[in-house]
Order: structure tokens, then sequence, then C-alpha cells
């Protein structure tokens, strides 16, 4: 019997273990099945049938006089009156049931662990007894679980937040069911890590304590983590970064995170806006559109998140992370909208607006990725309000120099439960970016099509030949909206995974 730990939970830890026992010998202090929604009324899942032999088979009549349907993400709580040992049963809905010889998507077991998990807090224990025959399902539930369990309440003082669910017994005798949960708690780790850097304060997190930060995990998990401070960025060359962050008191810094593997084919390299507070410079931001820019980081802590996995996975790649750090703050230091910078690629850019300046500091770390002489870059960017304009908050936006790699994001992606889409780089958005000074500028005169207009600014930073993928996720980074499956308020970790799945795919 395996127990998995989320380590790097802020406050409580929630832990996954496999128990192939029967659910109704379990003493736990609830038990969580699926039910599926039929036009004959509630179903239950596999996982359910003990349960309702020893309610005396009455279950589907009890949801149904519950009014409980069986759509994705209901939730019913009832209690068990000492018929099993759980006193508790919390039926979670997982739709319609797959059609003959299909499965249940992988998705929807996440996000129905997930909505069980949270409806759990406060909670000491659950036996989580959904549908899962197979490794990949086991891994999906567990996912679902510890994501879902996920609190941040390290700044509250008056226990406003209930406590994480704290112990799930994942129920299943799928094989490789151990192995399985480890891996989902290596994901559900990375994560959680970047949720709670996303949920962190800019008081408490600024672009020297981010290093720190990387540098602490990267030193614990066999990363090797470099740091160029606000000195080395200017001798070297990094203007655009440094341009970005010469507003703040708190200087910015670039650190490079690798992971090397001796039978490595294929190395990779991740690049992560880290604007750990986005006040739009001196062409400031009014102050709606303020609050949540503490998320303008969330490109940054998804590639450490991902590095942190692709390591503990032991990968067959080799993996470079750079984490693109400055605070964007107006003040007698900062850069003026028509400064010109020398940007580390050896082209100038002039500075038309000092809220554009994710893809000031992003160009600085694709042109150094490129040094590493990587077989793709992937840039990762909280980078444009139009991002939210064309996909909404829940869907990111794909950009690529390649067809066959776009699709391949999209994919892997879609296989995570994120949701990306494929965009275009249109050729006529390049003109409108011309500068009258220097070589290119930082913002197109045209507000439509934004997102796509910041991906043909990148791609002119990009060194021929090599393959790469720009991920637009202003929206999906941080959830301003009501919680959803596994998927809490704020910061949301998305991407991460993603990231690793990318990954994958170039180990072979
Ligand atoms: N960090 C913002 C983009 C953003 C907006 C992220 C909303 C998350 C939610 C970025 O730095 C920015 O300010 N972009 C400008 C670009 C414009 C000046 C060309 C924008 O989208 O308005
Ligand atoms: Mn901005
Ligand atoms: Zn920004």
């Amino acid at each position: 019997m395996s127990t998995e730990k989320a380590q790097l939970a802020s406050a409580h830890v929630t832990t996954v273990r496999v128990n192939a026992s029967d659910t109704v010998s379990i003493e736990t202090d609830a038990l969580v099945i699926g039910i599926h929604a039929t036009p004959q009324g509630p179903q239950a899942a596999a996982g359910a049938a003990g349960l309702d032999q020893a309610l005396g088979g009455r279950l589907a009549a009890t949801l149904t006089a519950m009014g409980f349907a069986g759509k994705p993400e209901e939730i019913a709580k009832f209690p068990t009156f000492g018929a099993i040992p759980a006193p508790l049963v919390v039926a979670v809905g997982l739709g319609a049931p797959p059609a003959d010889g299909e499965s249940l998507e992988l998705e929807t077991l996440r996000r129905a662990a997930g909505a069980a998990a949270r409806a759990l807090a406060g909670t000491a224990s659950a036996a989580v007894a959904l549908p899962a025959t197979t490794a990949e399902e086991v891994e999906a539930v567990a996912v679902g679980s510890l994501l879902g369990a996920y609190v941040f309440s390290r700044y509250q003082t008056n226990g406003q937040q209930k406590a994480p669910l704290a112990e799930v017994e994942l129920v299943t005798s799928a094989p490789e069911a151990e192995s399985a949960v480890r891996r989902a708690a290596t994901l559900a780790d990375s994560v959680t890590l970047v949720r709670d850097l996303v949920n962190t304060p800019p008081s408490d997190l600024w672009p020297a304590r981010f290093a720190e930060i990387a540098e602490e995990i990267g030193g614990k998990n066999g990363l090797t983590v470099e740091v160029l401070d606000e000195i080395a960025l200017k001798e070297n060359g990094y203007g655009g970064i440094v341009g970005v962050g010469q507003g703040s008191s708190r200087p910015p810094r670039l650190v490079r995170v690798a992971y090397s593997h001796p039978q490595a084919a294929k190395t990779l390299a991740f690049v992560g806006k880290g604007i750990t507070f986005d006040s739009g410079g001196l062409s400031l931001k009014p102050s709606a559109s303020m609050d949540w820019m503490k998320s303008d980081m969330g490109g940054a802590a998804a590639v450490l998140g991902a590095l942190l996995a692709v390591s503990r996975l032991g990968l067959h790649v080799n993996a470079v992370g750079y984490l693109c750090l400055a605070e964007n703050m107006p003040s007698g230091t900062a850069q003026r909208p028509s400064d010109v910078l020398h940007t580390y690629s050896g082209k100038t850019v002039e500075v038309l607006d000092t809220d554009a300046e994710g893809r000031l500091v992003l160009i600085d770390g694709i042109a150094r990725a490129a040094e590493d002489s990587p077989d793709l870059i992937v840039d990762v960017a909280t980078l444009t309000g139009a991002q939210i304009v064309a996909l909404g908050w829940r869907t990111a936006g794909v950009m690529t120099n390649d067809d066959d790699l776009r699709g391949a994001v999209v994919e892997l992606a879609g296989a995570q439960g994120e949701s990306v889409w494929g965009m275009p780089l249109p050729a006529e958005l390049r003109k409108g970016l011309d500068s009258q000074v220097a070589d290119i500028a930082n913002l197109h005169p045209e507000r439509w099509g934004g997102m796509l207009a910041a991906g043909v600014f990148l791609r002119e930073f990009v060194p021929d030949g090599v393959d790469w993928a720009h991920i637009d996720m202003a929206g999906p980074a941080f959830n301003k909206g009501e919680p959803y499956g596994y998927t809490p308020k704020g910061g949301t970790g998305a991407i991460t995974r993603t990231l690793v799945a990318i990954a994958e795919r170039y180990a072979g």
C-alpha cells in the first residue's frame, strides 16, 4: 500500500492511497460513488453496487427522491444510518453512461473526483469508489481528488475556509493502481505549487523571492538552477527584462532551471512570463484591471512546476526552463513610452506601451533559450486581455510556427483536460509593428486580434529552424468565477500538466 503526499500544499496536505477492499467494509468518514444520468433516472456506476446492496437496493430510488439526476459534477450527500461503516455517502454525477464498448472521458472522472473532494472540505477521510478500472482512470480520479481538495488559506486567521479533505482511499482493483497514484501525486504537487505561487500576494512574491523559491525547490529535486540578478542582466544585455523591471524597487531576475537525462534524445525549452505584479507601468492600468495582476507570473510558475514534475518523473528528455521575472511598476526610474530597449537577441524594441511588458521579458527568455539548441521552444504567458476576448476564461490560445506542432499541443492539452485552441499568426499583422526609430515596436496600432499581434511580435525573436509554440493563458491561469470540477477560485495551475505532457511526448 503506497501513500503519496502532496508535499508542497500550503497548509494541510491530502494523501491518496489505493485500497482494493470492498467499499462497504472501509472505515472512513464518507463514501464517494459515481452516478450516471439516464432517461430512466439516476443509475449507479461501477463501484456503487456494494452500497446499493447494503441499502436494500434502494440507492436509485433514494437519489430520485432527492431530485438527483446524475448530471456532471452534481453532488448529493445522504447519511447511511449504520448500513455501512461510512456514516455519509457523497454521490457525484457522471452524466450519461458511456456507449457500449466506450469508456468514460478521463476529464469526467477528474472533475467528478474534484467536485466530491471540494464537497468534502472539512472532512478527515473519504473512500472514493468512482469507476476506475485502468491505470489511466485511477490517475484521473487521483489527480481530480488531489486538485479538488486544494485550499489556499495561508493568509486567513479567522477559519473562514474549511480544511482540505485530508485522506483519500481510492477504491480500485485496477492493475498498476499504485504507480498511477504516485504519478498523480507528482502532477498534483506541481499544480499545487503553481497555484500557491499564483495566489501568493505580490507583497510576499517579488522577482528575487521567486528566484529563491526556484533555487530551493530545484535544489531538492535534481534541477540545476542559475539566477541572473539585475547586475548580470544589465551586463549581459537583457534589455527587455531590465527595461520592464527598472521601475520597481524590487529588481528583476532571469532564472534558468535545467533538467537533463543521460538517455535523452531531445532538448526542450520552456519560457515563462513571470511578472510578479503588472500595474501596467507608466501606461498604468485602471484599478479594476489591476487587482488580479498578481497572477501575471502564472507562466513562469507553470514552467517551474513542469520542470519539477519532469525531474520527479525522471523523463528521458533534456528540459530547460526560463523564468522571466520582473515587477512592472511606475516610478521615476520606470521605462517610458517611446524608450528603446536593446534586447538580448540584438534587436532593438521601441516601447510604445509599458503595459505590453510580457512580450518584452519573453523575447529575452526566448533568445537566451535558443542558445541551448532546443528541438522545441514553448513559451507560456498571461499575455493579452485579447485572449480572453477571443476564447473566454477557460480556453488558452496556442500559436506556432509549425502546423503539426499546433495540432499536437491542442491534442496533448485536451488529453489532460486543459482547453487549448489553435490560433493563427497572420502575416499582415507584422507591418503594424514597424517602428519609426527601432527594429520593431511592442504595440500594434490596431486593437483587434491583439492576441495574434503579440504572437507575431514574439515570432520575430524565434531563430529560424527552431520549432516554437506560444501559449497565451491570460484567462485560464486565474479563476475569477466560482470553483468547478477540480478548479478552485484564484490560481488554477493551468498549462502545467500540458507542459509535462509535451515533455513526455519528446521523451518518446
Ligand atoms: N498581463 C496583461 C494581460 C492580462 C490581461 C492578463 C488580463 C490576464 C488578464 C498584459 O501585460 C497586458 O497588459 N496586455 C495588454 C497588451 C496591450 C497593451 C497591447 C492588454 O492585453 O491590454
Ligand atoms: Mn501588462
Ligand atoms: Zn502583463
